[in-house]
């Protein structure tokens, strides 16, 4: 098996790093199917156990193909290590286990995709980790929030569906301050746009199910970070709990990641172009884009991302009839709760993703019954912008 020597620059390394080829020198990678593994001897079969000889044991701790997706996804993020798994919510649920123990206390951002909230918010306390959530964008709520038992500050920014952008160097310095670790959502920035680990933060997790695959075939993970915080926090928990990532997904994934900036960046254009048409639409109440000059955080973006964003989000006036009404008429953008897809698609946050929220906490994050979540597909924009502003015309 072989893998490429030279470094090479960021696009080069999404189409070749981590790559092993057998002996068959196939070009595309191969997937292997494998639980298991066979050894020469017993002797080899303790060497590999004991550690002191490299090589797979059994695909629940590592897999060939997954290690590719592994290599290639670090390499290209800046990462030392990064460990697979089976969905993004396996990715977060890790990041946040392995670093906590009964009696510590987590603080997180309140705008976070409904299931990552669940985690903090209901399945940490009841291990005994206490959590409070804070306006992200606040400082010094962050601040105060800090206990002498913090552990860890976990935040997604841009935030999920509002597109809110927090300030990551400021706040791993809180963090680090408090002698926490600060573990980074990056799924709505993407690779491309955003090195949370450049910014500061310990470790960045994604759902890989999004960009990464990009075209709704599979689900998956990805835990980044230095090679010792991950042997240190997850390696053990990951092993023996067995949230790994199927190595079929694997395969799909990495074949992802060989087109991924060409998608984001032109997914980033159309979102830039529909945020263009709707911003001034006269059914149009808000509009929420972090690639234009408008956006409440606009210093933030130009601080610490490449570029703007696939989502774009907005409020259709007239409330849930009048979006559904919307929602209803689009012909090619689908509706769905996914994103990050090569089809255009909308989401209703406030009785999807976010429905399990009271209303009052939907409003404190500005989830109204009129937002709408677009994430731009790879079709014409001319004929995107012709859909969404046709269903408009149904409002
Ligand atoms: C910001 C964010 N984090 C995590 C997840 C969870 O990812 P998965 O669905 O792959 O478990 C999602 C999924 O929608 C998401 O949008």
């Amino acid at each position: 098996m072989s893998a490429p020597a030279r470094q090479y620059r960021p696009e080069t390394r999404l189409v070749h790093s981590g790559t092993l080829r057998s002996q068959y020198g196939e070009t595309s990678e191969a997937i292997f199917l494998t639980q298991g593994f066979v050894y020469d001897s017993a002797e080899q079969c303790e060497a590999r156990f004991v550690g002191t000889e490299p090589g797979f044991l059994y695909s629940r701790y590592a897999n060939p193909t997954v290690a590719m997706f592994e290599r290639r996804i670090a390499e290209f993020e800046g990462a030392e290590h990064a460990r697979a798994t089976a969905s993004g919510m396996a990715a977060v649920t890790t990041a946040l286990v392995g670093l906590v123990r009964a009696g510590d206390h987590v603080v997180a951002a309140k705008a976070l995709f409904g299931s990552c909230r669940w985690v903090i918010e209901d399945f940490l306390p009841r291990f005994g980790v206490a959590s409070t959530l804070v306006d992200g964008l606040d400082l010094d709520q962050w601040k105060k929030a800090v206990r002498p038992n913090t552990k860890v500050f976990f935040l997604e920014s841009p935030t999920n569906p509002t597109l809110d952008v927090l300030d990551i160097a400021a706040i791993a310095e809180i963090a680090h301050a408090a002698g926490a670790k600060l573990v980074v959502d990056n799924v709505f920035a993407t690779p491309i746009f955003q090195s949370p680990l450049a910014l500061g933060a310990d470790c960045v997790v994604y759902s890989a199910t999004k960009h990464i695959d990009g075209q709704g075939r599979c689900l998956g993970g990805v835990i980044l970070a230095a090679e010792k915080f991950i042997q240190d926090h997850y390696h053990t928990f990951l092993r023996q709990t067995g949230p790994s990532m199927s190595p079929f997904n694997a395969w799909v994934l990495l074949k992802g990641l060989e087109t991924l900036h060409l998608r984001v960046r032109r997914q980033t254009e159309t979102a830039g172009l529909i945020a263009e048409a709707l911003a001034k639409h006269g059914k149009i109440t808000r509009l929420i884009y972090p690639g234009r000059a408008d956006h409440p955080q606009a210093a933030t973006v130009k601080k610490q991302m490449r570029g703007g964003s696939t989502l774009v989000c907005f409020e259709v006036g007239g409330g849930k009839a009048a979006t559904f009404r919307f929602l209803n008429a689009l012909e090619l953008v689908r509706i769905t709760n996914n994103l990050g897809d090569a089809k255009s698609l909308v989401t209703h946050p406030a009785t999807t993703t976010h429905q399990r929220l009271t209303p009052e906490a939907r409003a404190e994050l500005g989830i109204t019954d009129g937002v709408v979540r677009f994430s731009a597909g790879l079709e014409d924009p001319d004929d995107i912008i012709a859909d969404l502003t046709a269903a408009l015309e149904k409002v």
